[in-house]
């Protein structure tokens, strides 16, 4: 009998946490601090939503343990990295993150640049190592840059600092949040299943429908949940988006909207997934989660 979804993702989260530290330097070697740093930024905290995802779509398409694990932590380290620039005084300027005091307070600015930039060059030396044959990795490479550069995460940061005390058009938020949490999803969802066997087109489009719909909702929950939750159950500062005069999908729809929005997301992610009926279980269930969560 199958694992419940709990379980699963308590495994998956726990394997992780080995294999994110196996994967990063050693607090031993210099710069001590810096590795120290990056492993503060990185362990011990997270949903780990990503490499669930990655996981999920990797199991799906037969991958290797290895590739896997290498896909799963690269787009952790590329998470984590985002979250460190994203709290820094010049872009949100928060004090709290994962339950714990953020990089550059725990540290100094300084630190927090450099596990940002650190994380970001440790991803790619981890999908480029290991045994997939070297066409295959370039095109992981390939679609990770994407998501995280000027076209994917990065691009949407700046959009975000742009916007702040302007009313976004519906269109605008929604390519905003696309580029700035959607991408690194998607790219989860993709390098997973890239680290197993070939994907057939109709099979590649319906993973990503899946990632676009599952992509867009994580942040209008995100947003969702800034407005309604409180600070000690995000384990960050709740109500951030608001006082910082942020365009969210709450200030622009209203929170019922917003949620009949997240839910609308959640169906059209479970519909494309059709195509690969049981054996996408571990996606629906994802997708269940990235709608219903509470932190
Ligand atoms: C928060 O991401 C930042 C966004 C992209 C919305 P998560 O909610 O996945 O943060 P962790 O990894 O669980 O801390
Ligand atoms: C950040 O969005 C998305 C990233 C690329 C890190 P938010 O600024 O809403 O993320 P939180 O709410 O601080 O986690
Ligand atoms: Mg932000
Ligand atoms: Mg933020
Ligand atoms: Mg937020």
């Amino acid at each position: 009998m199958r694992e419940d979804f709990t379980g699963w993702c308590k495994t998956v989260q726990s394997q992780m946490e080995a294999a994110l530290l196996s994967h990063l330097p050693a607090t031993s070697l210099v710069p001590h601090t810096l590795h120290e740093a990056m492993q503060y930024a990185v362990l011990g905290g997270g949903k780990r939503i990503r490499p669930l995802l990655a996981f999920a779509a990797g199991e799906l398409f037969d991958a290797l343990p290895d590739g896997i694990e290498r896909a799963a932590c690269a787009v952790e380290m590329i998470h984590a990295y985002s979250l460190v620039h994203d709290d820094m005084p010049c872009m949100d300027d928060d004090d709290l993150r994962r339950g714990k005091p953020t990089v550059h307070k725990k540290y100094d600015e300084a630190t927090a640049l450099l596990v940002g930039d650190a994380l970001q060059s440790q991803a790619f030396e981890l999908i480029a190592g290991g045994t997939l044959d070297a066409e295959r990795k370039v095109v992981m490479i390939s679609r990770l840059a994407r998501a995280a550069g000027s076209l994917g995460m990065c691009g949407g940061q700046a959009i975000d600092l742009d916007s702040v005390g302007i009313s976004l058009t519906r269109q605008a938020l929604e390519q905003m949040h696309r580029l700035k949490t959607g991408a690194l999803l998607e790219a989860s969802v993709m390098l997973g299943a890239l680290a197993g066997k070939s994907l057939l087109d109709n099979e590649e489009l319906a993973l990503r429908t899946y990632s676009s719909a599952i992509g867009l909702a994580f942040q209008v929950v995100d947003d969702i949940l800034d407005a309604t939750a409180d600070s000690a159950t995000l384990g960050k500062t709740a109500g951030k988006d608001a006082a910082s005069n942020k365009p969210t999908y709450v200030s622009i729809l209203g929170l019922n909207e917003s949620l009949a929005l997240a839910e609308k997301l959640r169906q059209d992610a479970h519909e494309a997934l059709l195509l690969f009926g049981d054996a996408a279980m571990r996606l629906r269930e994802l997708a269940d989660l990235i709608v219903q969560r509470k932190t």
